[in-house]
């Protein structure tokens, strides 16, 4: 095996929100070594503006690429995908760059049956377009209506997940659109941190409606790439615990509290490395 192929894959969000596509990595890869940034001191990215968006995510990028060597970069978050993967290969040319926006978007149109698509996602994402483009670009046809959820991501940070208020919010945002005549049948869920929020969403728009996120298809093609690019590692199974390398930029400590919730296992203050970017 090259030296290339033995480093970790970069992996960055704005929080922890990116575990949710880490849990698919390490399910989809399991001889793989992560390194994930968290950039927990400057989020939420998905009220930012782009340009600001643009320059956090180079520094995160920067970080994981000179500091670990990183073959690959994937880049979690979904705001960040939407707008800063040009800036990102142009600055990093020489290892592959994978965003969430065209794997989520492919994931919605494979299950939609009248491609009646709504896309629920953070204000600067949906500002952006990116996922209406990419579904248009997959099913010209498509019918797509666009949704900022944005307290959805402060409920998923603070652990509420289900019950009254959390059902409330969901139909506050998505009572409209799904009382229209014409309903969507998939919902796309466009931030890293609604998955969390699944339950209830299902609760209020129905079984009838598929809900899908970009977590399990980003993973998918990470593996297509690493086949495709001789990248891949041909070692063992390495156990989860010491698959990731976990970084913070901010409050090592709610990380590794909210980073458990996301990854669906224990995850301690002592797993995580506090950095500066
Ligand atoms: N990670 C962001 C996303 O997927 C959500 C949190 C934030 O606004 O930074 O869009």
């Amino acid at each position: 095996m090259s030296e290339r192929q033995n480093r970790p894959i970069g992996i960055f969000d704005s929080g922890v929100g990116g575990m949710t596509v880490l849990r698919a990595l390490l399910r989809q890869l399991p001889a793989e070594e992560f390194s994930f940034l968290g950039d927990t001191a400057r989020l939420p990215y998905g009220t930012k503006g782009r340009n600001t968006i643009i320059e956090y995510t180079l520094h995160a990028a920067r970080r994981l690429v000179e500091s670990h060597a990183v073959k690959m970069l994937v880049v979690a978050c979904n705001t960040a995908s939407s707008v800063s993967l040009p800036a990102l290969r142009v600055q990093f040319p020489d290892i592959p760059v994978v965003g969430v926006i065209e794997p989520g978007a492919r994931a919605a149109v494979r299950v939609s049956p009248k491609g009646r698509i709504a896309v629920l996602a953070t204000e600067a994402t949906v500002r952006g377009g990116a996922y209406v483009e990419a579904i248009h670009r997959l099913n010209p046809e498509a019918q797509v209506v666009s949704r900022a959820c944005t307290l959805f991501v402060a409920l998923a940070e603070e652990g509420w997940l289900e019950g009254e208020v959390v059902e409330g919010v969901v139909r506050r945002y998505l009572a409209d659109i799904f009382a229209a005549q014409v309903k969507p049948d998939t919902l796309l869920l466009g931030c890293t941190h609604f998955p969390l929020l699944q339950k209830a969403i299902a609760r209020v728009v129905g079984s009838d409606v598929h809900i899908v996120d970009s977590a399990q298809t980003t993973a998918e093609a990470v593996s297509i790439i690493l086949k495709e690019t001789g990248l891949a590692r041909t070692t063992p199974a390495l156990p989860a615990e010491e698959a990731v390398h976990f970084m913070a930029t901010d409050n090592v400590s709610r990380f590794a509290a909210t980073g458990a919730l996301f990854l669906g296992r224990k995850l301690s203050e002592e797993d995580v490395e506090l950095v500066d970017i």
